[in-house]
Formats: structure tokens, C-alpha cells, sequence
């Protein structure tokens, strides 16, 4: 077989796991070989591409980013016909099959290409952890520590300054970071997008602790969080992607000036942004990387197409891809009531 491979969306780490995993797996078997597309389906769309053999993917696993660069880019963007693009630089390639390592997006694209006679087999990526049909992507552990240490830094100077700090984090749907590294670092409120916030809870929990004699607080909220309809007004940037995605960022910045407002605590925001992509993979997304990177090569060669690999507890599944896409998988609601008795 001669596999195609490209990342899509944004980077996280673990894409090289991946990489160098579907390459090793491949190559364990003669007449095999590999090619890595450029900056996602820009490259596909420009036949822009490298040899991926042994040799060019060894010393990839640890190292963060994608060795192949990524990119937003939308074959099917203004009405372009996205399946002969892939078709014909699969042509020029000589490629029998394609595996896209991307989140709902690429993987969307992936879709389409199945649906139209073209052999995919998807691979599941994203920091944010949002996606069906896997319990878990790689990448979200590594952001979930990023942020963990974030917090324990905060703690440290919100104590000595008796200060509100606001930590704005990923989570463009979903508050799966944000709960977790929450939940890690002893946040006092944690704000999610599946849960609309009321701010005079927030602003309870903050009085209710400085009424116990604490003079700081933590407040962790995903970017995609927005306040209770009509309770607040939050300003919305303009900016969207090739998949019609606003940009995110800001709700941090009007958290704290409306806590200081409300309360008269001092309060400063950090917003993390990309240092929670960046960087070498944790061992647990090391791991899940290689596994998915073998599981995706094996489905290649077992003839199969329109799945993604996954993980199910312990054991790495296929899913189809319709169904992995159908919905987010949103935060487990026992995991926020968890988290929320630690609140105030
Ligand atoms: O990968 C998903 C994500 O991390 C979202 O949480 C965030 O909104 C988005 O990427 C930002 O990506 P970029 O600024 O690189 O386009």
C-alpha cells in the first residue's frame, strides 16, 4: 500500500507520535510506503509533499507540533469540487488510501471523501478532547498539565497580592480542560461552555470564601464560555475560519473587570492561548498517539475505510466516521458535579 498522511486544524501534541507510529507499523511489512502531505489539504491541494520512510520519522516521537505543518484549509471551500482535487493528487502520488490526523473538521472532510469512493481512515486529534466515537484524544493530557501548573503559579501570587486571578483556557465547546485542570489545581469557580454562567454565582462563591478568612481565589473558564442569556454583554469578534469558526478570546478580560467590579476584589486575567498546544507530549499522549498510529495503519491494510480509530476504556476501537462526527462529546456532568463542590 502507498499511504498519504497529513495533520489538519490545529497542532497538538502527539501528531508526530502518530506519524512516525503509521510509518513503523507500515514499514514492518515490505512494499509499503509513505507520503506526508503539507500543511494539511493545502499541501493535498497543491501536491505539495515529502517521502515519509524510517529514516526521515525517527527522533519525531517526543517532539511537539506536526513535522508536516497544518493548516485550516477547506478543499471544499467556495464551491470547489474538494474530492478531484484529492483524487488527483492522489493520482500524481500513486496513493491507494489517506489517513488525516484532525479533529471535527478534517475528519468532516475525510467523511465526505469516504462518501464519495475515496479509501480514508481517520485519526482523532484535539487538545480540547471534544470529539465522538474515543474517550480521549491525544494531546488533552499534555494541555490538561499545561494548565495545571498554570494554576499552581497563579496560587502562589494571587495569595500574596489578595487577588482574583482569572485563567482563560481552551475549550471551544467543551470545558473538558478547563474541568479537569480545574479539578487538578483547586480552582474556586470553573466556568464551561455546556453550562452557561449566572455571574452572581460566581461572584457568591468569591465572597463566600473571602467571608472564610481567604484573601485570593482562582476562577478557570473555557473559552467558549458564555454568561446566562441576557445578564450580561459580551463582545464577539468578527474573525472566522476556512470551516467558518469565530475566533475565541475575551470572555477572561471581561470576567475580570466585571468580578472587580462586583465585588471590589483586585483581579488580574492570564490568558494561556497556545502554550497549551505547544511543547513536548506528556507519556499517556506519547502513548495513545502510537497506539491510534498503529490502529490507523492496520484498518488501512485490512481494506478498511470511513472509520477512526479511538479508545474505549483500555482497547483501541474503529468507530464509523458518521457516527464519531454526529455530536461533541460534551463534559460528563457527574465530572462537573465534582468539580463544583469544591467551588467557593
Ligand atoms: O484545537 C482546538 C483549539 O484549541 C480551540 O480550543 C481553539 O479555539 C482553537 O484551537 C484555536 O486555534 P487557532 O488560534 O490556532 O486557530
Amino acid at each position: 500500500m502507498r499511504v498519504g498522511l497529513l495533520t489538519g486544524g490545529g497542532d497538538c501534541p502527539g501528531l508526530n507520535a502518530v506519524i512516525r507510529a503509521v510509518v513503523r507499523r507500515g514499514t514492518a511489512e515490505p512494499g509499503n510506503s509513505f507520503v506526508g502531505f503539507s500543511h494539511g489539504w493545502a499541501g493535498v491541494l497543491e501536491n505539495e509533499a515529502v517521502e515519509l520512510t524510517l529514516k526521515s520519522t525517527s527522533g519525531i516521537l517526543p517532539r511537539g507540533g506536526t513535522i508536516l505543518g497544518t493548516s485550516r484549509t477547506n478543499p471544499y471551500a467556495d464551491g470547489r469540487d474538494g474530492t478531484a482535487a484529492v483524487r488527483e493528487a492522489m493520482r500524481a502520488r500513486e496513493l491507494d488510501a489517506l489517513i488525516p490526523i484532525g479533529g471535527e473538521d478534517t475528519l468532516g472532510v475525510a467523511l465526505r471523501l469516504h462518501e464519495d469512493g475515496v479509501p480514508v481512515v481517520g485519526v482523532p486529534k484535539t487538545i480540547d478532547n471534544d470529539l465522538g466515537g474515543t474517550d480521549v484524544t491525544f494531546g488533552f493530557q499534555t494541555a490538561v498539565q499545561i494548565v495545571t501548573e498554570a494554576i499552581d503559579r497563579l496560587h502562589t501570587t494571587a495569595e500574596s497580592h489578595n487577588r482574583v486571578m482569572v485563567l482563560e483556557v481552551m475549550g471551544r465547546h467543551t470545558g473538558w480542560i478547563a474541568t479537569h485542570a480545574g479539578l487538578a489545581g483547586g480552582a474556586d469557580a470553573i466556568l464551561v461552555p455546556e453550562r452557561p454562567f449566572d455571574i452572581d454565582t460566581v461572584v457568591a462563591h468569591l465572597r463566600a470564601r473571602h467571608e472564610r478568612g481567604r484573601s485570593f481565589s482562582i476562577v478557570v473558564v473555557a473559552e467558549g464560555s458564555t454568561p446566562r442569556e441576557g445578564t450580561l454583554q459580551v463582545l464577539e469578534g468578527t474573525a472566522t475560519d476556512a470551516f467558518g469558526h469565530a475566533r475565541l478570546g475575551g470572555i477572561g478580560v471581561m470576567l475580570e473587570g466585571e468580578l472587580a467590579r462586583r465585588t471590589g476584589y483586585e483581579s488580574r486575567v492570564t490568558i494561556l492561548g497556545h502554550v497549551q498546544r505547544g511543547g513536548t507530549p506528556v507519556a499517556f499522549d506519547r502513548v495513545l498517539a502510537t497506539r491510534f498510529g498503529v490502529a490507523a495503519m492496520d484498518a488501512v491494510l485490512g481494506g478498511r475505510s470511513g472509520v477512526m480509530v479511538g479508545l474505549r476504556g483500555t482497547a483501541i476501537v474503529e468507530t464509523p466516521l458518521t457516527e464519531a462526527l454526529r455530536e461533541p462529546k460534551l463534559l460528563d456532568p457527574e465530572l462537573y458535579a465534582t468539580a463544583e463542590l469544591f467551588f467557593g
